[in-house]
Order: structure tokens, then sequence, then C-alpha cells
């Protein structure tokens, strides 16, 4: 038995959204022609994901997208609420919506996600934010057709706000951005309750949706010509849980390799506590699944590990790494890292330096701590003061920076196939596309090669990315 509801919108929730979706399409046809959205995410991959979930409800609505807010008829920012300074970014562009307001009272405002699932957040919009229209919090956006349609007939503000988010919805319509990469989520919410975080709290229990349900979508995928997928989770590893058949993300993997077809298959974040020998050794097999792990750290010192409740030493982590690394010919290594969590001394600090220096990654994601009330963390003493912990963040990327050249340069020389996936950065005429190791390569091309795998031999390491030439 599933340990939550699983909601499949076949039968009488999707039929009632489809009477919504069309009730919506001929509103909006008859008010304004052809109706312009301005949608935003904010935060992570997860979220991206979301964002193009909402945007195939748009889309069936009848509405076409924009970045331009002055023409827009509906703003939707889809939020995050992981660090202070994301929530401080939404409060601001939500502040500036209301001059648009009022100047076009028809302007449909929509909040949506983590920052809207915290109940001082949505206290707030209800006080602050009269102009806001909807608020949706995460794991309602099936609901969107029917609260759209209220509004616009007269209904009051709403705020739909889910206790735990206990859903994984499917058979939803996905308007991707994406070209020839592609978000493909398998799991929503997170158990682990590090105690830093917030997205347990505003995303709910973990929750996986079947194997069945992810290979349907990966196949809908390459059908559609795309050719680089993502698995999204906040913990793939311990993708399964709960679902009929036990079924591992190891499993997942090797089902998704097998599929026809010349793809590439990421996924993240891998939870260090959970990654297993298996499935190391089912990346080191799969020939699709690409030579690299994004495994969070967060710190190297024990003490400060146990206090985020990570549920890993140092010394297991070094252990994985090395079995993998082993495991894993050219293996790629990422990682997250946070800066002054409560109580982390000096020495604490340069443990984590230590592991940085040990493990050599290819590039870091580093936080300063930001307290987010309602997690465990937020109620320790934290008395580094603000100024030094930036001081140990910078000390942190100077050791990076060096280590992550090192792994670009030892590329030079290479000949490597790369998915060409968009216009490059460095010049008129340049290509980007990402190594099997997730390096950004940028190589002289024609935009016609955009979609398809080309070898590209690596002649220059940037610290950001590689360059090369095709071959
Ligand atoms: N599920 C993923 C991480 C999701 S959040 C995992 O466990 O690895 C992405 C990153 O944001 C985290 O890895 C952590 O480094 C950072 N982060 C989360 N909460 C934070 C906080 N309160 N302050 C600073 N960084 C934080
Ligand atoms: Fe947050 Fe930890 Fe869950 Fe990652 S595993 S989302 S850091 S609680
Ligand atoms: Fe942010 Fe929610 Fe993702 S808090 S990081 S958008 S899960």
């Amino acid at each position: 038995m599933d340990r939550y509801q699983r909601m499949e919108l076949d039968f009488e929730h999707l039929e009632e959204q489809q009477e919504y979706l069309v009730r919506m399409k001929g509103l909006l046809a008859a008010r304004l022609g052809v109706p312009l959205a301005a949608v935003h995410s904010y935060g992570c991959q997860g979220n991206a994901a979301d964002t193009e979930r909402i945007k195939g409800l748009l889309a069936q609505m009848g509405y076409r997208f924009t970045d331009d807010l002055d023409r827009a008829d509906l703003i939707l920012y889809n939020t995050c609420a992981v660090r202070e300074n994301a929530e401080d970014r939404v409060f601001g562009n939500v502040g500036a919506l209301k001059k648009r307001k009022e100047q076009k009272p028809d302007l449909l405002i929509v909040l949506c996600g983590c920052m809207t699932q915290q109940p001082a957040v949505a206290e707030k919009i209800k006080k602050s934010y009269p102009y806001v229209d909807l608020v949706l919090g995460a794991g309602a956006y099936h609901l969107l057709p029917k609260l759209l349609y209220d509004r616009l007939t007269g209904g009051k503000r709403s705020f739909t706000l889910l206790d735990e988010s206990p859903l994984v919805v499917e058979n939803q319509p996905v308007s991707r951005d994406g070209g020839c990469k592609a978000w493909l989520p398998i799991m929503y919410g997170c158990d682990n309750f590090c105690s830093y975080c917030i997205v347990p709290y505003v995303r709910g229990r973990e929750r996986s949706r079947t194997p069945a349900h992810v290979a349907e979508e990966a196949r809908r995928l390459l059908d559609e010509g795309v050719k680089d997928i993502t698995l999204l989770g906040q913990n793939v590893n311990s993708y399964g849980k709960g679902l009929e058949g036990a079924p591992t993300f190891a499993g997942l993997l090797e089902e998704l390799n097998s599929l026809p077809g010349e793809f590439r298959i990421r996924f993240m974040t891998s939870h260090p506590k959970d990654c297993t020998r298996e499935l190391i050794d089912t990346i080191a097999r799969c020939d699709k699944v690409c030579k690299h792990l994004h495994l969070p750290l967060q710190s190297g010192s024990n003490r400060v590990l146990r206090e985020m409740n990570r549920r890993y030493t140092a010394e297991q982590y070094l252990e994985l790494v090395d079995y993998a690394r082993e495991t894993i010919p050219g293996l790629s290594l990422t990682s997250d890292i946070i800066v002054g969590f409560p109580g982390e001394t000096r020495e604490e600090f340069e443990e984590t330096l230590g592991m940085i220096e040990r493990v050599g990654y290819t590039s870091l994601f580093t936080f300063l701590y930001s307290r987010r009330s309602g997690t465990r963390a937020a109620q320790m003493e934290d008395p580094v003061p603000q100024e030094e912990k930036s001081r140990w963040l910078r000390e942190l990327l100077a050791v990076q920076e060096p280590i992550g050249m090192g792994v670009h340069q030892a590329q030079v020389g290479e000949t490597l196939p790369i998915l060409a996936d968009g216009l490059g950065k460095t010049g008129e005429g340049m290509l980007c596309g990402r190594t099997d190791t997730n390096i950004i390569v940028e190589f002289p091309g024609s935009p016609q090669l955009i979609g398809q795998f080309v070898m590209v031999r690596i002649t220059q390491a940037r610290n950001w990315a590689l360059l090369g030439e095709r071959i």
C-alpha cells in the first residue's frame, strides 16, 4: 500500500480539470483574444519542472507566454523559500506589481510554490499584498484552471495550501522550455529534515512516481527529440520508498538506460546517506548515464554534520567517493557546501576545506547559512558574525578555484561527444553543450547543429567552461 494518496487525474478529476480548461479558454478568448502570461520560476530544478507543468495548463487555456510584464494579462511567480535572499527577491518583485495592478485592474497575479506554503508568508501576502489574486501552494497546481476560472467570474482572492502536499498528480500537460534537454521529476517532497532546511516543511513528505509513469514520460520526451534527460528529486537515492514492488533508483536507471535511441541520463540530487554501492555499480554499467555525481557534502566536520542531521560522517563520505572513483573512471564530483552553520567554529570550517582538497570537486555550489524559521537550526546559537562567515566563504572559493581549474585543464586534448544544446556566450558563431561530466563546453558551429551530438576536441580550459573545436 502506498503511504500517501496517489492521484492520477485520469478519471473524474481529469474530467473536471478538462471542463475548467475549456471554460477558461472560452472566457479568455472572448475577453482578451489571445491572452498573454508572464511566468517566472525561482529556486531549484524541481521548481522549474513544476513551472513547465503550470505552463502546460496555461497553454491549454489559450495563454501564450511573454517576458514583457507590460503586455502580460497574467503574472505568475513560482517561488522558492530555501534561503532568505530568495524570498526577499520575490517580495521585491511582487511589491513592484502593485503599480501594474493599479494601472491595469484586470491583471491577474498568481503566487505559487514553496514560499507560499509557509503560514507566516501566506499571512503576510494576505495582509500586505492585497492585489495578489491567487496563492497556490506547491503540489496544488492541478487546481489552477478552476481557481482562475472562479476568480475571473467574480470569486474572491483565494489561498490554496495543501497541509502535507500528499499528492502525486499524473497525466498533466507540460509546456517545456528546454529544447533537446528536459527535466523529468521522479519524486516529490523530502523526509530528511536536515536541521537547516525548509524543504520538507514546504514540499511535504517524500513520494515517488511509479517506474511506469517515469518510463512513459521518458519515452514521450525521446519521441519529441529530447536527448538529455535530467531525473529530479530532493533525494533520488531513496526513490521508490513506499511503492508497490519496492523499486530502486538503480533499477529505474537501468530501465531508462535500456530505452532505444542516442540520449543521456543525468540526475540530481544524491544524498550521501542513501548512495549505495549498487547505485555506483549501475552508473558505471549504464552507458547512457552520465559519469557525474552531485553529492552534497554540506560540511566536512562530523560534529556539524551531526547537528545538521545529515546522517553520514566525513569518513563514510570519503569511503563512498573512493569507491565511486575506482568504479567509474573519469567520474566528476560536485557538491553543495553551507558555510557558517550555527555554532560552526573556525576549526570545523577548516575541516570542510580539508575535505574539498581531498575530494577534488569539479565545481561547488556554496551557500552562507540562512536562518529559516520553523527549522531546528533556527533555534541554535549562532555566534559567528556574518562578516566573518563571508570571509570564510571567500576563502573556501579561493581553495576551490585552482582545484576546479585543474579538473578542467585535465580535459584539454580530449575528444568528447557533446550535445549541442544552444548558442554559446563567448561570441558570434559559438555553440554550447555539456560534457558527460556536466562541464559547459563552447565551440564554433552552425545553429543547425543544435539538438545533435557532435565530436569536440577540447582546446582550452577556463574556470567556468571548456573551449573546443569540432572534428
Ligand atoms: N536535497 C538536496 C538539496 C536541496 S536544497 C540535498 O539534500 O542535497 C539545495 C542546497 O541549498 C542544499 O544542498 C544546501 O546546501 C542549501 N541550503 C538548504 N537550506 C539552506 C539554508 N537554510 N541556508 C543555506 N543553504 C541552504
Ligand atoms: Fe533539505 Fe536535507 Fe531534504 Fe535536501 S535532503 S531537501 S537539504 S532536508
Ligand atoms: Fe526552493 Fe522549493 Fe526548490 S524551497 S530550492 S524551490 S524545493
